[in-house]
C-alpha cells in the first residue's frame, strides 16, 4: 500500500536513522523529512538516501502552523512520526524558553495542522496516525538502591550476558509523570497534548517513551560522542557529580526498528516503553569508552584514564532511569538485538572513522553550508 509519511526531525540523530530505514524498506512510500536544520540537524547524515525517488526534504519549523498545514496538504500526509525537538538537557537548563517553544508549541502546531487536514478529508481519520516520539525522562528519577548492581529480572537475547539492575523499580507505561528538567517538562507537556488530541478530537495517536540512545550521527554534545571526541583530542572528560547516575542505553538502530514496528502494528491510543534492558552507571560507561577508544587509537592501556575530571553536578540531575519494555516485547515481539559491548565498539569505531563529520559539526561549518544551500527561512 502506498503511504505518505511525514517524519519531523529527520536530519537529527534518531530521525536520520529512521528516515534511512523507511526509505530503504518501503520503496512504495513517500517519506517527507521535515526539519528546521537547527544546530542539531545535519543533512549529511542522509547523503546516502538523498537522491531516492521516495524521499523528499522540506526545511521548515514545526512552530509555523501555516507551513505545517501546507505540507500536510501538499504531500497528502497520512502518517506523522514526530521526532523534531530540542533534545539536550543541559541546554534546557540555560534556555528553557526555546524548549517550551519547540517541544510544546511546535508539537501543538503540528497536531493542529494534522487535525485540520485529516478532518477535511472525506475519509476523516480512517487510516491516519500521529505517532509521537517521547522519552523516559518524563517519568522522573528512580532510586538507586543497589549501587553494586543486582541481577536484572529481565532476560533478552541481547542482554543475556549477566547484565545488572541498580534498583528494583522500573518505569512502566502507567508510571506517573514527574519531570524534573525543563527538557523533560516540555516533553511531558507535549505527550499530554498528543493524548488530549486523541481523547478530545478522536485523532489516532500513539506515544512511545524511550531510554538513552547511542550510535552513529549523535551530536557530540551528548555523553558518548562527546567523550570519544575528547579522548581523541586528549581533552578532559567532564563527569558530572560522582558519576553514579544510571542510564539505560539502547542502540539507535534498535530504537528505529521499534518505531517502524509500532507505526505499522501498534494499537491506537496506546503508550509503549522502549528500552535496552541495559543499565549502566555513567562512570562505568566512561571507563568502557576509554578502554575501547584507547585500544582503537593504539594508545597504551590506561593512557586516557587521567582525563576523567569530576565536575559540578548537573542541576536537578536525575539519578536513575530504567525502562521495563515488556509490553512491547510481549504484544509486538520487539526486543533489542545488539549486545552493548558490540554496539559500543561499533559506535566508537564509527566516530573515529568519521572524524570529518565530527569536526564539521563541532566547527559549525555545516550550518553555514546548509544556510547557503537552503537559505535561512
Ligand atoms: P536531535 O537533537 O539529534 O535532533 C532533533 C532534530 O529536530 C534536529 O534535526 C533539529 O534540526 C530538528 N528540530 C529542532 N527544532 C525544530 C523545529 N522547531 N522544527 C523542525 N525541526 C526541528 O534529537 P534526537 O536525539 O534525534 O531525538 C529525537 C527525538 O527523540 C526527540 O523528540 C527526543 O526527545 C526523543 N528521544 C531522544 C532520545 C535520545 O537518547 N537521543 C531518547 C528518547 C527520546
Ligand atoms: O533518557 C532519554 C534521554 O537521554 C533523551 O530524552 C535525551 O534527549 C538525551 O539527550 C538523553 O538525555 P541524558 O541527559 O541522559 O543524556 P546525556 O548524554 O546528556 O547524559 C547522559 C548522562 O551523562 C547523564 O547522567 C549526564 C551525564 N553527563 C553528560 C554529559 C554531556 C556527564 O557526566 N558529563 C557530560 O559532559
Amino acid at each position: 500500500m502506498k503511504r505518505n509519511i511525514l517524519v519531523t526531525g529527520g536530519a537529527g540523530f534518531i530521525g536520520s536513522h529512521l528516515v534511512r530505514l523507511l526509505v530503504n524498506k518501503y520503496p512504495d512510500y513517500r517519506i517527507v523529512n521535515l526539519d528546521k536544520l537547527t544546530y542539531a540537524g545535519n543533512l549529511t547524515n542522509l547523503e546516502d538516501v538523498a537522491d531516492r525517488a521516495n524521499y523528499v526534504f522540506e526545511k521548515a519549523d514545526i512552530c509555523d502552523i501555516d507551513e505545517m498545514m501546507q505540507i500536510m496538504q501538499r504531500y497528502e500526509i497520512d502518517g506523522v512520526i514526530h521526532l523534531a525537538a530540542e533534545s539536550h538537557v543541559d541546554r534546557s537548563i540555560t534556555d528553557p524558553f526555546t524548549f517550551a517553544r519547540t517541544n510544546v508549541m511546535g508539537t501543538l502546531s503540528l497536531l493542529h495542522a494534522a487535525k485540520t487536514y485529516w478532518e477535511s478529508r472525506p475519509e476523516g481519520y480512517e487510516g491516519k496516525l500521529f505517532y509521537h516520539i517521547s522519552t523516559d525522562e518524563v517519568y522522573g528519577a528512580l532510586e538507586l538502591t543497589n549501587p553494586e548492581g543486582i541481577d536484572s529480572p529481565f532476560t533478552t537475547a541481547a542482554s543475556s550476558c549477566g547484565h545488572k539492575a541498580y534498583g528494583r523499580e522500573f518505569f512502566v507505561e502507567t508510571t506517573k509523570y514527574n519531570p524534573h528538567s525543563p527538557y523533560s517538562a516540555s516533553k511531558a507537556s507535549s505527550d499530554h497534548f498528543v493524548r488530549a488530541y486523541h481523547d478530545t478530537y478522536g485523532m489516532p495517536t500513539i506515544v512511545t517513551n524511550c531510554s538513552n540512545n547511542y550510535g552513529p550521527y549523535q551530536f557530540p554534545e551528548k555523553l558518548i560522542p562527546l567523550f570519544i571526541n575528547n579522548i581523541r583530542h586528549h581533552r578532559p572528560l567532564p563527569v558530572y557529580g560522582e558519576g553514579m547516575n544510571v542510564r539505560d542505553w539502547l542502540y539507535v538502530e534498535d530504537h528505529v526498528r521499534a518505531i517502524d514496528l509500532i507505526f505499522h502494528k501498534g494499537k491506537v491510543a496506546e503508550t509503549y516503553n522502549i528500552g535496552g534492558f541495559n543499565e549502566w552507571k555513567n562512570i562505568d560507561i566512561v571507563k568502557t569508552i576509554i578502554r575501547i577508544t584507547d585500544r582503537l587509537l593504539g594508545n597504551p592501556k590506561g593512557y586516557s584514564d587521567e582525563l576523567i575530571t569530576y565536575v559540578t553536578d548537573r542541576a536537578g540531575h536525575d539519578l536513575r532511569y530504567a525502562i521495563d519494555s515488556r509490553k512491547l516485547q510481549s504484544e509486538l515481539g520487539w526486543e533489542p538485538s545488539l549486545q552493548f559491548e558490540e554496539g559500543i565498539e561499533r559506535t566508537v569505531k564509527w566516530y573515529l572513522e568519521n572524524q570529518d563529520w565530527v569536526d564539521r559539526i563541532t566547527s559549525g561549518e555545516y550550518i553555514k553550508y546548509y544556510e547557503s544551500m537552503y537559505g535561512n527561512r
